[in-house]
């Protein structure tokens, strides 16, 4: 990209306009991500609802550009597990990111590749520093739309692969008083 634009971002929704490259999520495609397999399918089968959907604005992936995107995590559960989105490194994994939050609650789930772990609470105006080599997944702890705003730089790519594979080793779930952070039982790291 080496001419200057603007794209028009509503800080309530989330949505972008242009939209650029809109991304949805259905619970059909992600369902491996959440512990209650029997909960997952069920929900499958009645309404495979949106997860989360991400508008990503079209720049070049390429060193020394910046890719930006609005991520919508919507809120509800499977089981006891709040939605959240896939989590991913990224496939340059020397490369870092920023999200503010516009909109909602929710936990910034991470994971370095060296097997530290970190969340950080995310809330309006919380500016979160996702250092390299840490995977990073969003989610929606609270009772509306999570609405958060990301840039990264231009050629950092994703792996979903790894978590697709082994998950986090940590998982969030609703408890009496609100999340609770538990050791994920099916951790295969
Ligand atoms: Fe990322």
């Amino acid at each position: 990209m080496d001419v200057p634009f603007n794209v028009s971002l509503d800080l309530k929704t989330g949505e972008m306009k242009p939209e650029g490259i809109m991304v949805v999520r259905r619970l059909s495609q992600m369902r491996g991500a959440f512990q209650d397999h029997d909960a997952a399918e069920r929900m499958v089968a009645e309404s495979d609802p949106v997860i989360y959907r991400v508008y990503n604005v079209v720049v070049p992936e390429e060193s020394g550009q910046l890719q930006f995107c609005t991520s919508i995590i919507y809120p509800g559960r499977v089981g006891d597990e709040y939605f959240m989105t896939k989590g991913h490194f990224h496939q340059k994994i020397e490369t870092a990111e920023v999200y503010l939050t516009l909109q909602g609650q929710g936990l910034l789930l991470m994971q370095s590749d060296d097997g530290r772990v970190a969340t950080l609470d995310m809330f309006p105006g919380s500016t979160s520093y996702i250092p390299p080599r840490w995977a990073h997944r969003s989610i929606n702890v609270g009772s509306v739309p999570l609405v958060l705003y990301a840039v990264y730089p231009g050629d950092a790519g994703h792996n979903y692969g790894i978590i697709e594979e082994k998950g986090f080793s940590k998982i969030v779930v609703a408890g009496p008083c609100g999340p609770v952070v538990m050791n994920n039982p099916r951790y295969s790291g």
